[in-house]
């Protein structure tokens, strides 16, 4: 057997080795060096190694369901500041929550913010992150949201409240048993409200989602297809940076759309150049008429206008339908609730009429009404996802005992916030409104302050969110004062899907009318 010869080296076999030398050393100066700078800068951060490598471990995640549970569970585990990806780390009490969004700790928005960029060329409020601009847009965008302007808000959210009660009544009031069963789908129904009450809001005539009882412009549909997309990118929020790039950004919403979001840009721009035209003889009050008169130029206000009708429904119609869930599986909270809202229908001064949606001021008297709606907000906090994230500032900064070097993001873990023991008790994982109702005055408030956070506070906070409480109220006490409602598929009322938010989707209901 002939003995094998080592080879000699020859031209292409040198060419060879070089070209993998090479590529070797750019990949180790490409990925294995940042990547073990990435994990050095906050090595010093509890969390699990994977998750502090790369930051797929929890991209993936928010593919399937159990995000927020998942984020939460690590939390538990690791600590009051966790690592979960190689720049973001969690924490999951309230007053680092407040620390992070108050003007004088100079943390800015993380880069996720820049996805509700509609437009490259303009910021709305919600996608500025942190300079003097931001302030000087959110200080004149606050008053619109007060005053005159939040009380021409409540007659549109009462015109939509009727206009709920006008469509239960037109398609879906169950009668006699065995026929005329009318089961509806709440899931959307809950979205066409929200929908309406914003684009009612901000233009002064919604966009007819209820009217219709269907998909305007195929405007939910192409929602629902984008949302993943907010879970994944709060994982990865350099994404942003491909899709604001060409080619990406050809495919981003345009005003010329026909359909989705695009229709909404157009839309926006139409109503706001009609407004400036020097024959507007309609002088009546909404949100555009008032940015305007403050002082923000027309472009901006159309960004404004946008953010207002995608921060607005999503959000608000997730605690209706858990609210409503919560109520259809607990009959005891459900009974007290009705016998609440029929106490102040049958005071003598409130005559129930269909035309007479309970007023915001009245609404706030009902207790237990309240203790449900923070209840829902504590168990199923809106945000629940790694979204919101906010960036440590310039000087770094330390949290928790752990320097966080400048740059990294840091985010909450709402779940952590609202099913604090200590705080709200033992049952944190059970829905139960009279926790609310038992606690102390200073307690509930406290309790209230923790969960409120689901509206973000500070600098950042909602501007919607007396709009959106307001919704809230009504909406249970006109229903509830007027109808029983029962889920359809009692061994499984809906479908919940625990991602970015809690999407939920085959939620049947029936209503029969109340005597
Ligand atoms: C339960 C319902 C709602 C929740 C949980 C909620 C939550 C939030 C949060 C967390 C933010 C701040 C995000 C951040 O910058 O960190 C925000 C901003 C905002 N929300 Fe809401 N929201 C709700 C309903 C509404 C409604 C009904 C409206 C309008 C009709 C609205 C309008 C806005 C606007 C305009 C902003 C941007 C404020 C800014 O740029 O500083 N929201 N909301
Ligand atoms: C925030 O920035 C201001 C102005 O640059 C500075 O005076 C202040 O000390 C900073 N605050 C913190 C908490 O670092
Ligand atoms: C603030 O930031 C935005 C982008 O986030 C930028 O367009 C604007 O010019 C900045 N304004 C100031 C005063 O630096």
């Amino acid at each position: 057997m002939e003995a094998l010869k080592p080879l000699e080296p020859t031209p292409t076999t040198t060419a060879i080795s070089i070209t993998f030398a090479a590529a070797l050393l750019l990949f180790t100066i490409g990925f294995i060096l940042p990547t073990f700078r990435q994990w050095y800068r906050l090595r010093h951060v509890p969390g699990p190694f994977l998750n502090s490598i790369t930051s797929l471990v929890y991209a993936r995640r928010t593919l399937k369901d159990g995000s927020a549970q998942y984020v939460y569970d690590l939390c538990k585990k690791y600590g009051p500041l966790v690592r979960v990806t190689p720049n973001i780390v969690v924490f999951s009490d309230a007053q680092t929550f407040r620390y992070v969004c108050s003007p004088k700790a100079n943390y800015t928005k993380g880069l996720w913010f820049e996805f509700s960029r509609w437009d490259l060329e303009r910021w709305s409020c919600i996608a500025m992150r942190d300079n003097e601009s931001r302030k000087e847009r959110k200080r004149r965008l606050i008053p619109a949201w007060s005053g005159p302007g939040l009380a021409m808000m409540e007659e549109r959210v009462d015109a939509r409240v009727r206009e709920f009660v006008g469509l239960v009544e037109r398609k879906y009031v169950s009668t006699a048993p065995g026929e005329g069963v009318k089961p509806m789908e709440f899931g959307h129904r809950a979205q066409f409200f929200t929908l309406d009450v914003a684009t009612g809001v901000t233009f002064g005539k919604p966009f007819g989602f209820m009217e219709r009882d269907g998909d305007v412009n195929r405007y939910l549909e192409i929602t629902e297809v984008m949302l993943p997309m907010f879970g994944i990118l709060g994982a990865l929020p350099q994404l942003v940076y491909a899709m604001h790039a060409w080619p990406l950004n050809k495919l981003m919403p345009g005003a010329g759309d026909k359909v989705g979001f695009g229709v909404l840009m157009k839309f926006a721009e139409d109503e706001v150049q009609k407004r400036l035209q020097p024959g507007d003889k309609n002088s009546e009050l909404d949100l555009i008429r008032a940015y305007l008169k403050n002082g923000i130029e027309p472009e901006d206000v159309v960004q404004e206008c946008i953010t207002l009708v995608v921060a607005g429904s999503e959000t608000t119609s997730v605690v209706l339908r858990m609210a409503l869930l919560a109520l259809l599986t607990t009959p005891e909270a459900y009974r007290k609730l009705q016998a609440e809202v029929d106490a102040y229908y049958n005071k003598a001064n409130h005559k129930r009429d269909d035309s007479d949606v309970i007023s915001y001021a009245d609404a706030k008297e009902l207790k237990y009404l309240w203790a449900v709606i923070r209840e829902t907000m504590r168990v199923w906090p809106n945000g629940a996802g790694l979204s919101f994230s906010k960036q440590v500032p310039d000087t770094g900064d330390t949290i928790h005992g752990y320097y966080l070097p400048k740059g990294t993001e840091i985010a909450q873990c709402m779940l952590g916030v609202t099913r604090d023991k200590a705080l709200f008790g033992p049952d944190v994982e059970i829905w139960r409104p009279e926790r609310w109702l038992e606690a102390t005055p200073e307690r509930a408030d406290e309790m209230w302050a923790a969960v409120e956070l689901g509206f973000s506070t500070g600098k950042y906070i909602c501007l919607g969110k007396q709009v959106a409480l307001m919704e809230l109220g009504k909406w249970f006490t006109e229903i509830f004062g007027d109808y029983d409602i029962a889920p359809v598929n009692n061994v499984s009322p809906l479908k919940l899907v625990d991602g970015v938010t809690w999407l939920s989707s085959n939620f049947w209901i029936r209503f029969t009318r109340r005597n």
